[in-house]
């Protein structure tokens, strides 16, 4: 789950900007703390307020903060380059489901990443705007027969054009392109 995480930490000199939501007891969370480096910084977004104290009391690093709140309602100001999520959407209610992935694309900077996963006897993308998003994002797609229940796991490169899913601001009269090179004497 954290491979991609791996490869940017690798990539990028300047500090990254992670979010976990819904980490519960932190399995993802250690996996996580192990890749980053002492620069980068990790927020963690829980609604369970005994999970949180847990995840105060096992993990440190300087710039990780655990936030106790509903991931709809955290507005941390500025956006990430990397979100891992463990929400489970199979059991929450489509149009619930929807304003959490809106949620997550406001959280997301153009070019960043989300990771997350779904096991796979369930009833895939219950959500139409999460199967949408997953056509139009996903940069891998990977089975863990492993685990029990088997699971997927989803890693989405949230690009540029994202603004086409989020509610249309009206379009300005398109004006024809500029050329991008001029040669003058
Ligand atoms: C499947 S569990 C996470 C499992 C985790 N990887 C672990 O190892 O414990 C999902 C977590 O999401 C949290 N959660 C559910 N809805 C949430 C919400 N709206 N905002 C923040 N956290 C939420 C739950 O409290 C739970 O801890």
């Amino acid at each position: 789950m954290v491979r991609f995480l791996a490869e940017q930490v690798q990539k990028t000199k300047r500090p990254l900007r992670i979010l976990e939501l819904g980490p519960g007891t932190g399995t993802l969370t250690k996996a996580i703390l192990k890749v980053l480096r002492p620069e980068d910084s990790l927020d963690l977004v829980e609604i369970n307020p005994h999970f949180c104290r847990m995840l105060r009391r096992e993990f440190s690093h300087p710039n990780m903060q655990v936030h106790y709140t509903d991931l709809l309602e955290f507005s941390p100001g500025k956006p990430y380059d990397y979100i891992f999520s463990s929400i489970p959407y199979e059991s929450i209610p489509e149009e619930v489901s929807k304003g959490m992935w809106e949620q997550k694309l406001k959280l997301c900077k153009p070019g960043g990443f989300i990771s997350y996963y779904k096991y796979v006897n369930f009833n895939h993308f219950r959500c139409k705007y999460e199967k949408e998003l997953v056509s139009r994002f996903s940069i891998d797609r990977t089975f863990v027969l492993r685990n029990f229940p088997p699971a997927q796991l989803f890693t989405l490169r949230i690009g540029q054009e994202t603004a086409l899913l989020q509610p249309q601001k009206p379009r300005r009269k398109k004006q024809p392109a500029k050329p991008r090179f001029m040669l003058t004497a």
